[in-house]
């Protein structure tokens, strides 16, 4: 690995914000911030349950990933048409282009949207329009995993997949995401084996709220290639070693870990500790406008509560590069740059 010289801690976020990096865990919808809610409930005329944006962003306080798929779930019914879908998408890209994000590789389900009397046409076209004029306009490469809900029953699953078979080029890979308790993996078995038959690239949210089990059959039942969070892991000795020896990158999620309440305070994430223990951990935002901050926040306020290093940055980096679904020259040339930025910081 590069060896990083050393940063004064007082230039440290300054080289986060720097930092190329890719991010692998975020949903479109958690990118929905309240302003853009209420633009669009006031273009499809529809009325939100709160008297204005203030309000809105006060109920955005949560004890546990329920409570707050609750108020996300009511926050993705001002999704109408295409274009909102478009519009949610390229906000989200602008921003992280901003934030120096080169590649990536964007959440989003069709099923609460279909619950909602739409098609998948409607929103898998509306995000893949954004990313490709996001590419166009700032250079930004992105790609489209669709999750399914594993609160639903597998069945659905298949019926979600089924839909958006049509639309397979617009598609990267395959995940599952919402309530994880009483969910495990195993319940979509079936579907999975079903996506991977069709070539799609297979992760799965484990062990976020849930124990190690739920990343064990991840792993070996639905044969994902990351765990989406994964910050339980580190309970069990065999999985961290599993997880170390197969390379398998976790999409570490910090600040949603705090809001949603997996960890009392940023100082207790256990993300430097997953990085001694050789895990392939890389850092993303799961919902920014639900969890007060883009990729970029992530990186600082992480790194000023665990005192990590610029060698810390470079290899989380360099992490989100290796285990994104791009191809291996794309990947190098995004190392190299990375590379090239932290030889040439002062
Ligand atoms: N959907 C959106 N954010 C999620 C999270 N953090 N866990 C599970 N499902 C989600
Ligand atoms: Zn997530």
């Amino acid at each position: 690995m590069f060896k990083v010289k050393p940063v004064a801690p007082e230039r440290l976020s300054a080289l986060l914000e720097r930092m190329p990096k890719a991010e692998l865990h975020m949903h479109i919808e958690g990118s929905l911030e309240p302003e853009l809610m209420f633009a669009l409930a006031a273009r499809n005329g529809l009325s939100l349950p709160y008297a204005d944006v203030a309000a809105l962003r006060r109920a955005y306080v949560f004890n546990n990933l329920q409570e707050f798929l609750d108020v996300y779930h009511q926050g993705t019914q001002v999704l109408k048409t295409e274009q909102d879908f478009y519009d949610m998408t390229w906000a989200y890209l602008q921003r992280a282009a901003a934030d120096q994000v080169l590649h990536t590789e964007i959440f989003f389900d069709t099923q609460t949207h279909t619950g909602h009397g739409l098609s998948s046409d409607v929103v898998i076209n509306g995000l893949h329009r954004a990313c490709v004029d996001a590419q166009a306009q700032w250079g930004i490469s992105a790609s489209l995993i669709l999750c399914f809900l594993r609160h639903l029953s597998e069945a659905e699953a298949f019926e979600a997949l089924e839909q958006v078979m049509p639309l397979r080029d617009k598609l990267v890979g395959i995940g599952l995401a919402s309530s994880e308790l009483g969910h495990p993996p195993e319940k979509f078995a079936k579907v999975f084996a079903k996506a991977r038959s069709h070539g799609f690239r297979l992760v799965a949210h484990a062990g976020e709220e849930a124990p190690p089990a739920y990343i064990w059959s991840a792993l070996d039942v639905l044969k994902v290639e990351r765990i989406d969070h994964g910050v339980q892991a580190l309970k069990d000795a065999a999985l961290v070693a599993r997880l170390v020896q197969d390379r398998i990158p976790l999409t570490v999620c910090p600040l949603s870990n705090l809001k949603l309440r997996v960890f009392p305070s940023l100082a207790d994430h256990n993300l430097g500790q997953m990085l001694n223990a050789g895990l392939v951990a890389t850092v993303n935002s799961d919902d920014p406008a639900y969890f007060g901050g883009y990729i970029n926040d992530n990186f600082t306020q992480t790194f000023a509560a665990l005192g990590l290093t610029a060698q810390h940055a470079y290899q989380l980096a360099f992490n989100s590069f290796e285990a994104s679904f791009v191809d291996t020259s794309a990947k190098r040339a995004m190392q190299h740059r990375l590379t090239e930025v932290f030889e040439t910081f002062e």
